[in-house]
């Protein structure tokens, strides 16, 4: 039986179903269920079929299909009477503002930017990099972007200047849009010293850096710059320019294993196709309701639930800035929610954990009337912290995974297509689209082709796409992630199978961070590995043995890679732990056993390799590792 439940907003219509009829329909036909999802997002061609495999194992998803991204996130709203309703809350607890946008007003204030920066000489396929803080003009900086067909490519504010340069060279932008400055509980971050550094490890220029200039810090200003309230005053609205569904709409950079970020490209028509169908499928919000991702939007679950979903849909989202503790207490998120009413709130496991360290009788929490669910994602959500959410919020509490590359849930708990019963520890079931396997060594691995919304390529790199992701398992994207699923279905995400790290919910690199250690002249050798720690799920560990006549103390060695790190990578690392051993564990070729001590680390009892070298090497790690709780 089908029928429509709920306001589905114009032509989208929703199935009652079963999860499991859902499921195998999409895997078995999957032309005929995308082209069915596609109804949900107004085309300016209608696609006449979904899957190209014609370059296999590259595949493009409604390659005859033309729209445009933010011409579905505003002006079909607008057009259908929800002009006046609020499309947009930024709430910052930083500063104590509170702002709202109507759907009409974001119209505007995009069209209005995307005029600027065509004026600016910005257009088709010109990539533009967005380094903002939490503000509103980044929302409208990525939506003018798709406005005009540029390509976006966020990057976050807590990365050090070298990062950002690695970024400027691979995506080549021809402008930035930056804001003065961003602000930490414990200081203000002005973003323009780190522009000009990062210029300066750069080999590409921008032609232009238009400046928002925010109250809390002003920055100087080049004569090439441009002031963002200056454009806004002279520019003339731009229209939303057809794109095609194989265009790309942003880039957003990910750690990989090795220090050169990965440029994950977001297609536009599957993006639209799958964020529209994930809201009312997954996360069960319907247009008009308020819907909050306590996230960044540096990251891919900012992109996609801060930005782009909720706006596809008609809801209300807010954009927050400020921490879920210390800003100025543990109440923060709720006070959030009952101020704005909001529905559905998503955030990462260790925001919960942070909260719950500070709060943990949940005294904070009030009467939250409006609160129908919480999403979970980042990090595995541990048990602990699903019952301590459970027991004090009294809604679902749903863990789900998924990545910067997938731009959408792998798996869920597909509560809007029909509620399923948890488990504690398991991100519930595959979503429709996935086709979830796990392989002999313990690999989650993706079977091809991946659904819409899903990267078709690195950025100007099919070559390393295939090589990193498509290669190791044949006709099987590779997640990176180890887990298992149960009899009833149910997967287990248990951590990353690289040399990946996740540090309160942040994804980096730890082979980036050993390459900063490796510089130091006392260090001959080294290894960075991810030790749990009960705030941010996992920290950095810096193993580092000494050079033989090294002529300095652990302490100012410690100081100087912390340093290093920071300013390197940047403050994000949260790199404060630093240990000197005599040795590292190695393989009779010298390979370096970081498998290993991660096993060791995370408290998984591994049989020893048969290739190590000498075994009490790892042995004597043991302590640094996993320190005795008492
Ligand atoms: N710009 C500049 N610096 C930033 C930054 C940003 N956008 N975000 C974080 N930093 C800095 C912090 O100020 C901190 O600096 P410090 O070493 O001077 O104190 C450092 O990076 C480490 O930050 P973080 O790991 O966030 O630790 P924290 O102790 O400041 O806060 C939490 C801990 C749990 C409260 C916080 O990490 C959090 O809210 N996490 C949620 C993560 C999230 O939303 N992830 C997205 C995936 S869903
Ligand atoms: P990112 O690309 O920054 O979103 O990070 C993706 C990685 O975060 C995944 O590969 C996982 O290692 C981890 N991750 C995200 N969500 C979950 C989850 N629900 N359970 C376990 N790990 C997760």
């Amino acid at each position: 039986m089908s029928i429509l439940t709920r306001e589905q907003g114009r032509r989208t219509v929703k199935f009652m179903a079963d999860y499991r009829d859902v499921y195998r329909r999409s895997l078995a036909d999957p032309e005929t269920f995308w082209l069915k999802a596609a109804r949900a997002v107004d085309w300016v061609t209608p696609p006449s079929r979904a899957l190209d495999d014609s370059a296999a194992p590259l595949y493009r998803w409604f390659p005859d299909g033309e729209l445009n991204t933010a011409y579905n996130c505003l002006d079909r709203h607008v057009a259908t009477g929800r002009g006046g309703q609020t499309a947009l809350i930024w709430d910052s607890a930083m500063t104590g503002q509170v702002r709202r946008f109507t759907y009409e007003q974001l119209q505007d204030q995009v069209a209005r930017f995307a005029g600027g920066l065509r004026s600016l000489g910005v257009g088709v396929g010109d990539r533009v990099v967005i380094y903002m803080p939490m503000v509103p003009e980044a929302v409208i900086a990525m939506l003018a972007c798709a406005r005009i067909g540029a390509i976006h490519s966020v990057v976050f504010g807590g990365f050090a200047p070298r990062e950002l340069a690695a970024r400027i060279d691979d995506a080549a932008p021809k402008a930035i849009v930056a804001a003065s400055c961003g602000l930490e509980p414990n200081r203000t971050v002005e973003y323009r010293p780190i522009i000009d550094q990062a210029l300066s490890l750069s080999r590409h220029r921008p032609d232009v850096i238009v400046m928002l200039q925010r109250d809390q810090g002003v920055a100087r200003m080049d004569e090439r710059d441009v002031d963002w309230f200056e454009l806004m005053s002279t520019a003339s609205p731009a229209d939303p320019v057809p794109m095609k569904a194989t265009d790309p709409l942003y880039i957003l950079y990910t750690s990989g294993t090795t220090g050169r970020p990965k440029g994950i490209v977001r297609d536009t028509g599957g993006h639209a196709v799958a964020l529209a169908w994930s809201m009312l499928n997954v996360y069960d919000i319907a247009p008009g309701e308020v819907w909050w991702t306590a996230s960044d939007v540096g990251w891919v679950v900012g992109h996609s639930y801060i930005v782009y979903a909720p706006l596809l849909i008609g809801a209300t989202t807010v954009l927050y800035e400020g921490k879920p503790v210390g800003t100025p207490d543990a109440g923060a998120f709720w006070r959030v929610v009952a101020e704005h009413g909001v529905v559905t709130l998503f955030t990462a496991p260790t925001a919960l954990r942070a909260i719950k360290r500070v709060d943990p009788d949940g005294t904070l929490i009030g009467d939250l009337k409006t609160f129908r669910a919480l999403y979970l994602a980042g990090e595995r959500l541990d048990p602990d912290t699903y019952h301590w959410a459970s027991e004090r919020l009294g809604v679902p509490v749903v863990d789900h995974w998924w990545q910067t590359e997938t731009g959408w849930p792998i798996a869920a708990n597909p509560r809007g297509l029909e509620p399923l019963p948890t488990k504690p520890g398991s991100a519930t079931v595959p979503l429709p689209g996935w086709d979830v396997q796990i392989q002999n060594d313990g690999a989650i691995t993706l079977k091809l082709p991946l659904p819409p919304g899903s990267l078709p390529t690195l950025w100007h790199d099919d070559e390393r796409y295939i090589r990193e992701y498509l290669t190791r398992h044949p006709g099987h994207y590779l997640t990176g992630d180890g887990g298992y699923l149960d009899d009833d279905g149910y997967l287990y995400v248990m951590g990353r199978t690289d040399d990946v790290i996740n540090v309160a919910g942040h994804r980096l690199s730890t082979g980036t961070m050993e390459t900063v250690l490796a510089a130091h002249p006392a260090v001959a050798e080294c290894a960075v590995i991810g030790v749990s720690d009960q705030v941010k799920g996992q920290v950095p560990l810096g193993l580092v043995v000494l050079k033989a006549g090294a002529d300095i103390t652990p302490a100012r060695l410690a100081d100087d890679l912390i340093h290093a790190v920071r300013r390197e990578i940047g403050p994000v690392a949260a790199f404060r732990d630093v240990a000197i051993v005599p040795a590292l564990p190695k393989t009779r070729s010298g390979k370096i056993l970081r498998r290993s001590m991660r096993a060791l680390a995370d408290g998984r009892e591994e049989p020893m390799p048969s290739t190590i070298e000498d075994p009490s090497v790892l042995e004597n790690l043991r302590p640094v590792l996993r320190p005795d709780p008492s």
